[in-house]
């Protein structure tokens, strides 16, 4: 009897422990289906869970985790005081939303700016400490005329990037009297052991170095004669010349207007650093991405690769676009190579190795005499597309619809010898004159194929053409998602294949 007493015991245990287990896994995975599902959400990108976001901040590579920091206004879906949000990921796919990092406070909102690890300790915060540098931007010295309102300032986390605490001193650099004054982009340099800071200051960027992160002094500048373009958030690292053992440097900066194909966009110079400035090879201005939008392109710290990300964005319409709950989203994270082309070298971009986690089984297109081809294809995909460069026809274009009727075009011109996105019908675009359009993108280099590799989310599109030689990123907001896929080739198509992609929520 006792016996059997147990043993029902025991099953009813087993039954309330077994009926638990399942409505935890139930729970889940309606958490997992409801989350981020809204209309125009990105499935491929990172977006903060609520509310206004524009420049990735602060990025660093620490203990196994990608930290993106970012700018944030936790109140509005529109610009407002700037606080530092946070994310991490240990693959640069999937992202775990932290809570706000750093908050404005007497000395002014959060502006954008850079991370480091501490290593040797210099700045005596505590070894491998991760320092944040950033500029303060007092809105109340602006409102009352001043120019000096951008200050740069510091602050410091020894717990994985979890809490940061403001340094005492700040800020750590004052305002000469300039009224653009921001963006601190920080590097350590080998050479001179020493840290390098670069930040935009109006139509330039400046240089200054410091033994500790603390105290800093000025070491150089560099701009273009007569440009009467605000430049932002620049970025300075070495960087291999792919398949030899010659270095350069490559500065980026991002620029507020003017960009290839108007508004805002991220440009870069080739050159040398000597530990004090920045001396480039030419005076030519490459552009890291020719598409609307990629604005504030950085790269990680403390990584063995060049990797970065920019806001997938464009000042000119960036407040307005038609999301709900948040606005903006980052572009895919991206590998930077750099190849000698002739005389010049070029700077490509390529999404992650990592990527290939969300990749599902691709499928071939069949290539026939037809000059043009109609599949069906995954809302999240990767197209991949090589067309040969002999033909009668101007264009050789892929066009993406659904059944609303809107479409999206991506191809290449070959008059102009051009790659372009026209994103005239894709969807919402009357919120702003300055969002639909005809975009196009430039090819400084020789090839005698057409090579484009397309990722579609549900609100953007990227062209990484010629092996990342020439990229294009544009947002779009469709009614419904593109699932047709129709090539117009002028029977040059020489092969093609999708990849279904996953959600990265
Ligand atoms: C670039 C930028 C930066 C500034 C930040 C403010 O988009 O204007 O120069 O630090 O945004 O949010």
């Amino acid at each position: 009897m006792h016996h059997l007493k147990l043993i029902f015991q025991a099953s009813l245990i087993a039954l309330v422990l077994l009926t638990f287990a399942g409505c935890k896994r139930h729970s889940e995975t309606n958490q997992n289906i409801s989350r981020y599902q809204e209309k125009h959400r990105p499935q491929l990108h990172f977006s903060p869970d609520s509310m206004w976001m524009n420049d990735p901040n602060g990025m660093v590579y620490h203990e196994g985790e990608y930290h993106l920091f970012y700018q944030y206004f936790p109140d509005s879906t529109v610009w407002g005081p700037m606080h530092w949000g946070h994310a991490v990921s240990k693959d640069l796919v999937h992202w775990e939303h932290l809570p706000i990092a750093l908050y404005p406070d007497s000395l002014g909102y959060i502006f954008s700016g850079s991370a480091v690890i501490d290593r040797d300790n210099t700045a005596g915060f505590g070894k491998d400490a991760m320092v944040g540098i950033y500029t303060y931007h007092d809105i109340h010295r602006e409102k009352a005329g001043r120019i000096d309102f951008q200050t740069q300032g510091i602050a410091y986390s020894l717990d994985k990037g979890r809490t940061f605490k403001k340094y005492e001193a700040n800020p750590v650099i004052k305002n000469p009297g300039i009224k653009d004054f921001r963006d601190p982009k920080v590097i350590w340099h080998v050479d001179t052991k020493s840290w390098v800071m670069v930040f935009a200051a109006y139509d330039k960027v400046l240089f200054y170095t410091s033994p500790d992160l603390k105290t800093w002094a000025p070491s150089g500048e560099f701009g273009i004669k007569g440009d009467d373009r605000l430049w932002e958030c620049p970025d300075l690292f070495p960087i291999k010349v792919e398949g030899t053992d010659e270095q350069k440097w490559i500065l980026i900066t991002s620029i507020q207007k003017k960009g290839p194909n108007g508004g805002t966009a991220t440009s870069y110079f080739v050159g040398k650093f000597d530990g004090k400035t920045f001396i480039p090879d030419t005076d030519e201005q490459y552009w890291l991405d020719y598409g609307k939008d990629n604005y504030a392109f950085v790269t990680w710290s403390n990584t063995k690769e060049i990797i970065g990300i920019g806001w997938m964005s464009n000042w000119q319409y960036a407040q307005v676009v038609p999301t709900q709950k948040w606005r903006s989203a980052m572009t895919l994270p991206r590998s930077l190579r750099l190849i000698q082309n002739g005389k010049n070298y070029l700077l490509t971009s390529q999404p992650t190795q990592s990527l290939s986690t969300i990749h599902r089984e691709s499928t071939t297109i069949n290539v026939t005499k037809d000059t043009v081809i109609q599949t069906e294809i995954p809302a999240l995909c990767k197209i991949d597309l090589s067309f040969s460069k002999s033909v009668k026809g101007d264009k050789s274009f892929v066009r993406l619809s659904n059944s609303k009727n809107e479409y999206l075009d991506l191809g290449y011109n070959h008059k102009s010898n051009q790659y372009f996105i026209d994103r005239t019908y894709s969807g919402e675009t009357a919120f702003n004159n300055d969002f639909p359009g005809l975009h196009f993108g430039e090819i400084l280099y020789q090839s005698d194929k057409i090579l484009m590799s397309i990722y579609l989310d549900h609100a953007s599109v990227e062209l990484f053409a010629d092996d990342g030689k020439c990229v294009m990123t544009d947002i779009c907001f469709p009614s419904e998602p593109f699932t047709k896929l129709t090539i117009h080739h002028s029977s040059n198509l020489l092969s093609g294949s999708f990849t279904e992609l996953l959600s990265i929520w």
